[in-house]
């Protein structure tokens, strides 16, 4: 097979070639129903507007001081704040400054029976969007609040843009050959589109975490934040804090309030790799989690409300944890719905190849390095143990090695080119390095012969002895051709 042939019937899957629509994103239309927060101290006033605004579609709270409406905000997330400036126990103007320093803040309105250019001036220097003199007229007010809402979107949507820019950026490409990945990528591009909690479980190294990323890309949240977190590089606690936050003053040290990487994935992905690893303690957490969309931050009285969509890798059994009593069932019921299972690279070696091809162009940037064929037949016949990330580590260390444009089989690591071809139907293979030198000597001398299709010339180049030598061997170990070779296969 030529070179072309061989390599450029790869594909490459790049996640943004799948992205939706440009335009998706926050609506900003007038008949957008807005969560407006009320603070009206003369009681029939905030009934009215209650009333009012309610029957125009909003979601309207009302309180009648400033400490009330504070307290409103602490509970759950408004649009709009309509302040009064005089009330009781506390004014729309300190409530406003208090408001200002939440996370995410509702814009304000301040509302006053008598206006004077100072308060209004005041009130617009510490953030509030505009200030209304009473009486208002209830269309004047809609509309003034519907830009507000609008303001308030824009900002969050500018966010949402930021977090997707330097997304793009790192958006993987996904090198798929064989039937198998390819199936599972169109797997992934279904799966994507839903809100659906997805398992991706394989051995370490398959590109696990690329497809997680490939579906957070696929899916109608690609512009929101992909966060992943590993549950088993951290300790238990801080794991905790890590996902949900803290309040201050929850534990020693924690000065400021911390959000967790729940919230800071709103509206986009959040990405739990080794799930098996985490503790039962914080499963029973996740899962109300996963129930509910809810969570308290640590030390927290508050729930706070989320919209993440969750993606899990493991490369365990998770069944047999379950067993073992170190995973929750009810949490395996929730999160292995839909799983997607990479197949071991020795189950694809189709996949080899171009993989290859891929980091070598990207190791060596342009293209002057190249497999010579006696090289990518080592590289096929090999068992691959880490997988994708075993293989790319060999090119990078290949390339840094290779004294030559092309990459031979001196260049590859001595289990490469010791290792017995396998036969590809998805057992790893013995890996050459049991029994006596003879027998090590003896298959190596045959796994080049194969790879070589018996080319004793070849074979002797990539042994590194002469020909005579290669002959001499074969009688002596008593080596004859077999019928059927590894490499016909493919
Ligand atoms: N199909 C592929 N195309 C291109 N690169 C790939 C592919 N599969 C894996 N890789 C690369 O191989 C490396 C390992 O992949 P990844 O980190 O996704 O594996 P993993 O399954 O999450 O491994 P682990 O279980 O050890 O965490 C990464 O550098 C990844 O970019
Ligand atoms: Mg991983």
């Amino acid at each position: 097979m030529k070179d072309e042939d061989r390599f450029t019937r790869a594909f490459i899957l790049h996640p943004s070639a799948f992205i939706l629509s440009e335009t998706e994103g926050v609506e900003l239309s007038s008949n957008a129903s807005i969560k407006i927060l009320i603070a009206e101290d003369e009681k029939n006033l905030g009934l009215v507007l209650q009333k009012e605004l309610s029957r125009l579609g909003h979601q309207v709270t009302l309180t009648h001081d400033g400490e009330a409406a504070l307290g409103a905000a602490r509970e759950s997330e408004f649009d709009v704040a309509l302040l009064d400036i005089m009330m009781p126990v506390r004014g729309g103007i300190d409530a406003l400054r208090e408001l200002r320093q939440m996370e995410q803040p509702p814009e304000v309105l301040m509302m006053t029976g008598h206006a004077t250019v100072e308060t209004a001036l005041q009130a617009m220097k510490l953030g509030a969007y505009d200030y209304l003199t009473k009486p208002c007229h209830i269309r004047e007010l809609e509309a003034i609040l519907h830009k507000a809402y609008e303001k308030r979107q824009l900002r969050r949507e500018n966010l949402i843009l930021q977090s997707r820019l330097t997304y793009k950026e790192k958006a993987p490409d996904i090198i798929v050959r064989s039937h198998k990945m390819f199936d599972i990528m169109s797997l992934v591009r279904k799966v994507a589109t839903s809100n659906a909690i997805v398992l991706v479980t394989g051995e370490s190294g398959t590109g696990k975490e690329l497809v997680a990323n490939a579906i957070h890309c696929f899916s109608t949240r690609h512009a929101g934040p992909f966060i992943d977190i590993s549950c088993a590089a951290i300790q238990e606690t801080l794991l905790e804090s890590e996902l949900f936050g803290y309040e201050a003053g929850a534990f020693t040290g924690a000065r400021k309030r911390k959000l967790g990487l729940l919230e800071l994935a709103h509206g986009g992905t959040l990405f739990l790799d080794e799930i098996g690893e985490m503790s039962l303690t914080l499963q029973s957490k996740l899962l109300r989690v996963l129930e509910t969309q809810t969570f308290f931050r640590v030390g927290g009285v508050k729930k706070v409300e989320v919209d993440v969509r969750i993606i899990a890798a493991t490369n365990r059994d998770l069944n047999q944890y379950v067993e073992e009593g170190k995973f929750r069932s009810d949490l395996l019921f929730r999160v292995n719905n839909f799983t997607v299972k990479l197949p071991s690279l020795r189950e694809r070696p189709e996949d080899i190849p171009p993989l290859a091809e891929h980091f070598l162009a990207g190791v060596s940037g342009g293209n002057r390095f190249r497999m010579s064929d006696e090289a990518m037949e080592v590289m096929i016949n090999y068992s691959w143990p880490g997988n994708v990330r075993e293989l790319k580590n060999v090119i990078e260390r290949a390339v840094i090695l290779a004294a030559h444009e092309d990459i031979r089989p001196e260049d590859l690591p001595i289990e490469l080119r010791t290792h017995t071809p396998t036969n590809h139907a998805g057992t790893n293979g013995d890996n050459g390095q049991a029994g006596s030198l003879d027998e090590l000597k003896k298959k190596q001398i045959l796994s080049v012969l194969e790879q070589t299709g018996w080319h004793q010339g070849k074979a002797s180049e990539i042994l590194g002895i002469s020909p005579s030598t290669l002959y001499r061997q074969l009688k002596s170990y008593g080596l004859t051709r077999a019928k059927r070779l590894p490499g016909e296969m493919l």
